[in-house]
């Protein structure tokens, strides 16, 4: 009899929870599955509350990490994780994304000649100035089966020589998402904040090209500040962190700054607003698979198929714009599944039984 496989995940930011909760379900009866948290985010609303109601387990390991410089951070997680994987002794490792948490465990993982797998790859910004670009390409890689979301990564991933490694899963964000939205529909849930729907933009901001110099921060703000309908600004840590250092007040004119929500609130408060204005990657794609218009403020995106389709639009350099495209008409209605089925935490698993040796 086949000896079961060991796949352990590593996971420390807040959209790899998300990834994570599909995979640790699909894993269920097939594989032995152990979690890595890094703590890379670690407060409540970062972190915990994703755990809670996505029904994730809890985390086998947690190496507590916390924030720190790119240096300090992903240092810390490779030297702990070595430990971590000599222990639990996987038969592959799974990382997810483009953060400092994945290409620390790639790296770690690579060196002790344990396989690795990379869910979401062959996503790709050509934008060099993004940390998570380089997090991308160098655990691309190193990687031994590279997971990718869509065709146009499929392409990338064979246009860099990778072609042989990669296997087209699907985007399993898609998977929680409509598992999610379907819970929604059948017990309406109240909005938060007494929000009318339809009748309220959803934002979030948080990349350090947004965030980091207050210029560019307070340019923004001010902008979002004009627009009609009311702003409800889901505060990363960063954006409250760098605004009160650089004296810019979040609240102003049509803004209100809120805690960042969790998953289901989120889907909620997206599903039902008049447009999202964000510079997540997560959070254009889920505002397309929700069919709610979104405006990216960032000079290119990952996700070009929601711009290709109608469905986003790129903000940067010219801020003047903004206001004017968030408040654009809609867009041409898309029966269009780039992201997939829904089902592509099961394709993921079948993957890595079949495409890992052990
Ligand atoms: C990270 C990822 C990014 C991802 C984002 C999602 C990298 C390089 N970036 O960015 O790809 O889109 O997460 O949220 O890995 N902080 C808290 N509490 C927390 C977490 C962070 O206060 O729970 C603060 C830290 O003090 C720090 C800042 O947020 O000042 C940045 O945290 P960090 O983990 O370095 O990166 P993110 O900007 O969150």
């Amino acid at each position: 009899m086949l000896e079961t496989m060991r796949i352990l995940s590593v996971v420390g930011a807040r959209p790899q929870f998300v990834k994570l909760a599909p995979i640790a379900a699909a894993m269920t009866g097939r594989a032995e599955h152990l979690i890595a948290h890094t703590g890379q985010h670690y407060d409540e609303l970062m972190s915990d509350v994703f755990f809670r109601d996505l029904g994730i387990p809890a985390p086998d390991f947690n190496l507590g990490v916390g924030s720190g410089k790119h240096g300090a951070q992903t240092g810390a997680m490779l030297a702990g994780l070595e430990e971590i994987f000599e222990s639990a002794k996987p038969d592959c490792v799974l990382v997810y994304g483009d953060t400092n948490s994945t290409v620390a465990a790639a790296l770690a993982a690579v060196k002790m000649h344990i396989p690795v797998a990379h869910l979401e790859a062959g996503l790709r910004s050509f934008n060099r100035r993004m940390p998570e670009e380089h997090n991308r390409v160098l655990t691309d890689h190193s990687a031994d089966l590279l997971l990718a979301p869509t065709q146009v990564a499929m392409d990338h991933l064979a246009n860099e020589g990778l072609g042989r490694r990669s296997v087209l899963v699907g985007d399993v964000m898609t998977d929680v998402l409509y598992r999610v939205r379907d819970s929604l529909a059948e017990s309406a849930r109240a909005l938060p904040f007494d929000l009318a729907p339809g009748g309220y933009y959803v934002s979030t901001l948080h990349r350090p090209d947004n965030t980091d110099s207050p210029e560019r921060l307070a340019a923004i703000i001010g902008e979002l500040a004009t627009l009609k309908l009311p702003v409800i600004l889901l505060a990363h840590p960063r954006l409250k962190h760098l605004a009160k250092e650089h004296n810019i007040d979040l609240n102003q004119g049509a803004i209100r700054a809120v805690d960042p929500l969790a998953y289901p609130e989120l889907v909620n408060a997206v599903a039902n607003s008049a447009g999202v204005i964000t510079d997540s990657g997560g959070l254009q794609k889920e505002a397309f698979l929700l069919r709610v218009p979104c405006t990216t403020i960032r000079p290119e995106t990952e996700w070009v198929e929601t711009v290709e389709l109608g469905w986003n639009v790129l903000v940067s350099a010219d801020l003047s714009v903004l206001a004017a495209t968030v408040q654009r008409e809609g867009a041409a209605a898309t029966d269009a599944t780039p992201y997939g089925d829904g089902h592509a935490a099961a394709r993921t698993v079948d993957a890595l039984l079949t495409g890992i040796s052990h």
